[in-house]
């Protein structure tokens, strides 16, 4: 991924946040040793924002699309209370199980709850309302996401879009991914339902709630 801010000052961000919990520390570690994509995870700036939404919103119900290793459901799920809960959907059901080792070693594990199957189709099953949703999986659905997670958002919820910069590609969108992504973006800022602000922190994180 191609930081839109200049990596150096991307890092210092990063150094002057607060320190990551150490199972996370270990496995972001895990996620860059053993995994391919890494640079998918959203890291500690986006975690670190979510879980700033999560506590400011007092959100209980969380829904993300893209467990992966399972790194910003985690983070989520150590802002929410103790009842509290996440949702994650992966298509992936390897994604379950690495993810599951770190869950496990924290009682904050327990509050998330993970659905395999493609988004779309999982999507369809749930009822809501999320008080939070973080999207950020396959990227050519994110239309359709959007339009899903909207009908599942709470009246005073937050919907949080990631890459939506895509290393700067939405400037002159050529793959379906990049169009996709674009074509989100000139949505949501016409659409009449909603506010959102769109900041260049990491790859582009769009944060929108409803009017
Ligand atoms: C960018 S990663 C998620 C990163 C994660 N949120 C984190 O911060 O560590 C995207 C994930 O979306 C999943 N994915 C891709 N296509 C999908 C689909 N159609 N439905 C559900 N998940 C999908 C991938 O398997 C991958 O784990």
């Amino acid at each position: 991924m191609h930081f839109i801010v200049p990596e150096n000052i991307d890092k210092y961000a990063d150094d002057h946040s607060s320190p990551l919990p150490p199972v996370l520390e270990e496995l972001k570690d895990y996620t860059y040793a053993n995994i391919r994509g890494a640079g998918m995870i959203s890291d500690k700036l986006v975690g670190g924002l979510l879980q700033t939404l999560i506590f400011a919103t007092g959100a209980r119900h969380v829904l993300e699309l893209g467990l992966f290793t399972g790194f910003s459901a985690l983070m989520m799920a150590h802002a929410l209370p103790e009842d509290g809960t996440v949702t994650s959907c992966d298509i992936d059901p390897e994604a379950e199980r690495r993810a599951r080792r770190f869950f496990d070693k924290t009682p904050h594990g327990k509050k998330i709850s993970v659905r395999i199957g493609p988004a779309l189709e999982t999507l369809e099953g749930l009822t809501g309302p999320y008080d939070l949703i973080f999207i950020d999986a396959d990227k050519v659905n994110y239309p359709d996401y959007y339009e899903r997670c909207l009908e599942l958002l709470a009246a005073n919820g937050v919907m949080v879009v990631d890459n939506v910069l895509w290393s700067g590609r939405v400037l002159d969108p050529q793959s379906d991914d990049d169009k996709a992504i674009a074509a989100l973006n000139k949505r949501v800022a016409a659409d009449p339902r909603v506010h959102n602000v769109l900041l260049t922190i990491r790859d582009g994180l769009n944060v929108i709630r409803r009017r």
